[in-house]
């Protein structure tokens, strides 16, 4: 029996802050529950991670290996660490999450030099690169060894398979790897219409994260080698990075309801979906500008800050950027059509109220 108290929220109320504040998919759950029961063996060894690897393969072909871990943050800094020397460095877009929001981890954890470089739209280009792709053979200069990309980027924008494909081009051109942070993968290849294998394996990705959280896990994440010989140790980094889960059993079962069914396509399809009823909603409402394109599950918008505030105090959602008064409303795949309308309705009362 649950604690009477339970639960201690109001289970239909739901914001536009991030996809991590949704709950889990009811068949993520379901899935958690059918791998629960007996015992498996601890830390990977089980039947369901065993099982994953197939699953992953089906998606990203024969050669991916699939790590799961807990978060994002050690996705990204277990799956750097692996791609790199203690030397060396990481070109990445300034707005990368890699750069911004993991506390310094790639630094601190992995021992990483960061090289970002600014970008209009968080996506980085061959030119781009080249801002920050020399020295090379200089001791005086950390090497740079990898490029991250971000798919779909921070900024809410979603790369081509070409624009990866010359992106890992020029990279391996100049001796480097093609790093991906997956967080929102799913989105992208709901946004661009593709296989996952279309703008990762096939464009030359070497390792990518596969994200879970955001797209209807408890919690969860993949690095994905696509090219073994991009990566060393990771099994031994993974741990030392404290990202081995024990009970990874209910890690893996978790992506195998995502991913052994079309559920990550169907959940980033609604997220997506309602992020472009948000926008067409509020386009044209005078006072509002929408500064970037919508090309996945985010919308940034800048309005007045006294409008923002007064919706704030409605709804959960984050102001992205203080100076210019941007904001950020994101959709999950729970999001319903009509928190879409009472938002946007909302939005324009506030404004014309401004
Ligand atoms: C682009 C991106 N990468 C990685 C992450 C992973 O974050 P976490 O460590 O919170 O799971 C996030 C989460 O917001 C993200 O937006």
């Amino acid at each position: 029996m649950p604690a009477a108290s339970l639960p201690l929220h109001d289970p239909d109320s739901r914001g536009f802050a991030s996809d991590n504040y949704a709950g889990v998919h009811p068949e993520v759950l379901e899935a958690i529950a059918l791998a629960n029961g007996g015992h498996q063996v601890s830390y990977g060894e089980d039947v369901y991670t065993e099982h994953l690897q197939e699953v992953f393969r089906g998606h990203f072909g024969e050669q991916a290996q699939a790590f799961p871990v807990f978060n994002g943050t050690g996705a990204n800094v277990v799956a750097l660490q692996a791609m790199t020397d203690r030397w060396q460095a990481v070109i990445c877009a300034d707005s990368a999450h890699i750069h911004v929001d993991e506390c310094g981890a790639p630094e601190k954890v992995a021992g990483l030099k960061l090289l970002t470089v600014s970008t209009p739209d968080g996506k980085l280009t061959p030119e781009l690169i080249d801002r920050q792709a020399y020295g090379f053979d200089d001791e005086h200069r950390a090497q740079p060894a990898v490029v991250a990309i971000t798919q779909s980027t921070e900024l809410g924008t979603c790369y081509t398979p070409e624009e990866i494909r010359a992106i890992a081009d020029h990279a391996h051109s100049l001796g480097m790897k093609l790093y991906v942070d997956g967080a929102r993968l799913a989105n992208a290849a709901a946004t661009l219409d593709v296989p996952l294998r279309a703008f990762t394996t096939d464009a030359g990705v070497d390792v990518l994260s596969f994200g879970g959280t955001k797209n209807g896990l408890l919690l969860g994440e993949c690095i994905v080698v696509l090219n073994p010989d991009a990566v060393h140790s990771i099994k031994y980094l993974r741990k030392s990075a404290m990202q081995l889960a024990s009970k990874m059993r209910f890690i893996s079962v978790q992506f195998e309801a995502l991913l052994g069914t079309d559920l990550w396509l169907r959940n980033a399809r609604h997220a997506n979906d309602m992020a472009r009823r948000l926008y067409a909603a509020v386009k044209d409402v005078p006072g509002l500008e929408i500064p970037r394109t919508v090309q996945a599950n985010q919308v940034f918008a800048v309005l007045p800050k006294e409008v923002t505030e007064r919706l704030q105090k409605r709804f959960r959602f984050y102001t992205w950027n203080e100076h210019t008064g941007e904001v950020r409303w994101m959709t999950c795949f729970d999001t319903t059509e009509s928190d879409i309308d009472t938002f946007a309705a909302a939005i324009a009362e506030e404004l014309a109220a401004a």
